[in-house]
């Protein structure tokens, strides 16, 4: 029974306004924030070598995200030390960067990270004598098609772990402590939205850049007060090699679904601005929409299903183009005729 003294009445009010006022508050600082990191900070451009130190290093820089980081970087006065495992490639690059960039020095490492922990000892050499400024923990693999674990081999498992998760202990090693000895520097972790849900067929993906994720969360807090910068990047899908080699879906960039260098370009300047961070506004919205959507799904009987339409792209392409609608109400669709009810999406296996 609702209450009708005049009293309770006014309770009611009181209530409802404070929760509107929280929502505002909430909304309004999401939205201020979202303008500190992704407008004022491409705005108020750092000097990254005078921030950070002379030299950039960017692990798997011959394609997509990585040599995006490398170019933009390089644009933005840095030396740049290359990680990768082809020499045409990294040779390209370097001329690419010589053209656009042509005061600034460029140096490669031929290595695969997938040969596990005896390339950081190839690596180090290297740094010595370098003034490391910023380190670019972007390789990053996945296993092709997505599979349930039990059908992943052991050729598979073992590089996808060394390359995601132990190159990203293995160079920070190799970087943190000259740059707490300087009191200056940061680290880039790219992780990965990936990492938000448990992601049935790419599993042990997911779980990588989830370790990406939380090592780096831990490693920010650890370094807080001492100059260096850590900062995990979890990007959402981007128009790379890596997504084009799942699905044709996404070959063309589009406003969810950018080109590695609109990507770069939104995220290096949140550097210095945010320590956790999508790296480009739209990701962030989508991360809030899943999130909520997850939130809901929690309390349905087939959750993982949710998570797993998003490691197959080809077949999540119509929640894809829901997801455009970014509101409040797309999130209601997908609950109410979303894949737990609506079949289009395979059951797992
Ligand atoms: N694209 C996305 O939608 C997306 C979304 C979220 C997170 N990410 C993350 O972003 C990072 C970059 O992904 P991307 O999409 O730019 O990938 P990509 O286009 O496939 O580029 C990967 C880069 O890493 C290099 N690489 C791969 N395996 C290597 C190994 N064993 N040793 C040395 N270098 C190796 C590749 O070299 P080659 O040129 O020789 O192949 C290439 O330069 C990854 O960590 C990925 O998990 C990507």
């Amino acid at each position: 029974m609702l209450p009708e003294s005049e009293a309770a009445k006014c309770l009611l009010a009181v209530l409802g306004l404070l929760w509107v006022a929280r929502w505002v508050v909430y909304l309004a600082c999401d939205v201020l924030g979202g303008l500190r990191k992704f407008v004022w900070a491409r705005v108020w451009e750092e000097d990254l070598p005078a921030t950070y130190g002379k030299w950039a290093v960017v692990t798997g820089c011959t394609d997509g995200i990585g040599k995006e980081y490398a170019r933009e970087l390089a644009s933005r006065d840095m030396h740049v030390l290359l990680i990768a495992r082809n020499i045409h490639k990294l040779t390209d690059l370097q001329r690419v960067i010589k053209e656009e960039s042509p005061g600034v020095m460029t140096e490669v490492v031929l290595v695969d990270f997938s040969d596990g922990t005896g390339v950081y000892d190839k690596i180090a050499p290297f740094l010595h004598d370098k003034d490391v400024g910023i380190l670019v923990n972007n390789v990053g693999v996945n296993i092709k098609p997505p599979r349930p674990f039990k059908d992943v081999s052991e050729e598979d498992l073992w590089p996808l772990i060394h390359v995601n998760v132990a190159s990203v202990v293995g160079m920070t090693r190799l970087v943190l402590d000259g740059m707490l000895a300087k009191g200056k520097g940061a680290i880039i972790n790219i992780g990965s939205a990936a990492s938000g849900n448990p992601l049935p067929r790419a599993g042990v993906y997911a779980a990588t850049k989830a370790f990406v994720d939380f090592f780096s969360q831990s490693l920010a807090w650890e370094c807080r007060g001492t100059g260096v910068t850590i900062q995990t990047v979890r990007p959402g899908f981007v128009s790379t090699k890596m997504i084009n080699s799942y699905t044709k879906a996404f070959t063309k960039p589009r406003l969810l679904v950018p080109s590695s260098s609109t990507f770069v370009a939104s995220a290096l300047p949140t550097l210095g601005h945010s320590d956790h961070t999508s790296g480009y506004w739209i990701h962030g919205c989508q991360k809030e929409a899943f999130y909520q959507n997850q939130q809901r799904t929690q309390h349905s009987s087939d959750k993982t299903v949710h998570a797993s339409i998003a490691w197959n792209p080809e077949e999540a392409t119509p929640l894809c183009a829901m997801t455009q609608l970014m509101s409040q109400s797309t999130h209601w669709i997908m609950f109410l005729f979303g894949p737990t009810s609506s079949g289009i999406y395979p059951p797992l296996t």
